[in-house]
């Protein structure tokens, strides 16, 4: 079967600078608490009734399709990764598509949060492997700040994350460079521990005191996603138990890692770059202990952007690359833990 590679990357961040003592004027934080606790100094904030996912991931693609050499027109297939979409629905993938003037190739938008960008990157590689697609087009773009809670209740979740886009094409590959496996997994026993539930069909249903909770629904024939009890709780924020989704990454991180190098006959020393989720520093640092990676070893840049979910990894994949800490030939593993919960890896040749 043929390979396929990464043939060029993207990425685009807003221009609005917020640092964390800007989020200390309107809530119950410090810069101290968020870089101890996350390594986070600043993010991006995309500019609101201008800027949306889809027109940020568009920049992101711009990018990509002119580092692969190719255009518009040789796109053959749209792959859209995010959990802050434009609309509830239709997805990003053909709001992006319409602002591209793709109309008429497929635009598929998929749900895998922080492992959204590997997740879209393996389907990616099957349709091109299998010889249906010869330029796919991967987006992964985030506005999480038009979803946040600024209020002190908020702060664990708020402080966190940040906007941004990232992009790759994929394409069929003749020489070395190739992706060489993808690795992915789901576990939804913990599925709300870290989640944004509302607007939502579940009416409380997962949780038999949250029917009362939701009064949802609240008439035997039609009703709403969003109800009257649900802006009263304030129940229309994301929610994580910051502790809990910790435990799952440190420990899901290193097993997805290794399975994706073992599953290729390589070893801990034959990594050339990890470049992990931009989560918190603080996770990536365990890690980078646990494999006893070296620091030139593993790619940090959420320091500036802070956690951009489904956009992380690419952005942080197209810095290094732009940086020359990734050379043509590397090992470059990317590995991705969040919602849902998911993880998945995937393991390139550069
Ligand atoms: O990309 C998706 C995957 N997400 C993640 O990987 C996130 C994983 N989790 C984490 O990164 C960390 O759990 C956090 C950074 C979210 C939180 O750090 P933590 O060390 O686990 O703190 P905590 O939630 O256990 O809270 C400790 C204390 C609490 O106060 P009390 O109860 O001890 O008085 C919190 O209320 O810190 C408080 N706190 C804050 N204080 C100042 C929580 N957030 C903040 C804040 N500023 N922003």
């Amino acid at each position: 079967m043929p390979k396929s590679k990464i043939a060029g990357l993207g990425y685009y961040l807003p221009e609005k600078i917020v640092t964390n003592d800007d989020l200390s004027q309107v809530m119950d934080t410090s810069d101290e608490w968020i870089q101890e606790r996350t390594g986070i100094k600043e993010r991006r904030y995309a500019e609101k009734h201008k800027e949306t996912t889809s027109s940020m991931g568009v920049k992101a693609a711009e990018m990509a399709i002119a580092n692969a050499g190719i255009t518009n027109e040789d796109v053959d297939f749209i792959i859209f990764a995010t959990l802050s979409p434009d609309y509830y629905f239709p997805g990003s993938g053909v709001l992006l598509q319409r602002q591209m003037n793709m109309q008429g190739i497929g635009a598929l938008d998929i749900r895998n949060q922080c492992s959204g960008f590997v997740y879209g990157l393996s389907i990616a590689d099957q349709f091109v492997k299998t010889g249906m697609y010869k330029n796919v087009l991967l987006v992964g773009s985030e506005f999480h700040s038009m979803g946040l809670d600024y209020s002190t209740r908020g702060r664990n979740v708020t402080v966190i994350f940040g906007d941004g886009a990232g992009a790759a094409i994929i394409q069929p590959s003749d020489g070395d460079e190739a992706i060489l496996s993808t690795h992915l997994h789901a576990d939804g026993t913990n599925a709300e521990v870290l989640s944004y539930i509302n607007p939502g069909s579940h009416g409380g249903a997962h949780d038999p005191e949250g029917q009362e909770k939701y009064e949802y629904p609240d008439q035997e024939f039609g009703g709403a996603f969003i109800t009257q009890k649900m802006w009263e709780n304030e129940d229309l924020y994301p929610h994580m138990e910051g502790p809990t989704v910790f435990k799952f990454a440190v420990k899901k991180f290193p097993e997805v890692i290794m399975e994706a190098l073992q599953s290729n006959g390589y070893t801990i020393d034959d990594l050339g770059m990890l470049i992990p989720h931009q989560a918190n520093l603080r996770i990536s640092q365990f890690v980078q202990r646990i494999l006893g990676l070296s620091d030139d070893q593993v790619f940090s840049n959420i320091q500036k952007y802070g956690n951009t979910t489904a956009a992380s990894i690419p952005i942080a994949f197209a810095e290094a690359v732009e940086q020359g800490k990734i050379k043509k030939g590397d090992l470059v593993c990317l590995a991705a833990f969040g919602s849902g919960f998911t993880w998945a890896s995937a393991l390139i040749r550069w």
